[in-house]
């Protein structure tokens, strides 16, 4: 039996990201487990602001069929958003919102969310972790038919967070983090059998 095939992102692109520092410690942590962790970075994939003039004079985007294709591959994504005004960020809600437009490549049908699992995280220098943007993503994820796991981290003071092999110096997160690794891959594994 195969094992289950798990993707890893986060929502900035910015230089020394929490997020993307946070994503890496997830990727870590799965990558000693069994299962396939792809990690990608959001920079990659470059998308126009979502407006729907633009969707029917010019389709799809590229980067938005390849992000649906891998979403599609994969069984579970792992998400981590940072914060921005209580929410999530323009450049993750929008591949979001492109992803969620793309139901088939070609004649082979798409389905980037529906019954997939997902892992979600946040970061943030304050003491809030970013909970409040990790709810809404929660909220549209499942929206989209996901299933989203209940282990869930909001990771405050990221500043600080990380010892310097890119791993979460906090006992109880690198707990939280293991733990809810665990929870992803076991699932996965009793999907794919079903
Ligand atoms: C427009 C904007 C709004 C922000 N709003 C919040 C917020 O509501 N809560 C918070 O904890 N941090 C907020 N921040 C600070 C971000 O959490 C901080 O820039 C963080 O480093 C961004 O995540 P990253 O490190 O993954 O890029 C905001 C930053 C920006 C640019």
């Amino acid at each position: 039996m195969r094992k289950p095939a798990i993707l890893v992102f986060a929502g900035s692109i910015r230089s020394g990201a929490f997020s993307q520092q946070t994503a890496d410690a997830y990727a870590a942590q799965l990558a000693g487990m069994e299962c396939e962790v792809t990690r990608i970075t959001l920079a990659d994939y470059p998308l126009p602001i979502m407006d729907e003039d633009l969707e029917e004079e010019k389709g799809i985007p590229e980067s938005a069929l390849k992000l649906a294709r891998l979403f599609d591959h994969h069984d579970a994504l792992v998400v981590v958003t940072p914060e921005y005004n209580g929410s999530l960020p323009p450049l993750l809600k929008n591949a979001i919102d492109w992803v969620s437009r793309v139901s088939s490549d070609g004649d082979k049908p798409l389905a980037p969310y529906r019954d997939k699992l997902a892992l979600v995280a946040s970061s943030s220098n304050g003491i809030m972790g970013g909970y409040s943007a990790l709810t809404h993503l929660r909220h549209i994820l499942v929206r989209l038919g996901m299933q989203v796991l209940s282990e869930q981290m909001a990771l405050g003071k990221a500043g600080s967070a990380f010892n310097d092999m890119g791993r979460l110096s906090g006992e109880r997160e690198a707990g939280m983090l293991e733990k809810a690794c665990r929870s992803l891959v076991e699932k996965a594994t009793l999907l794919g059998r079903a």
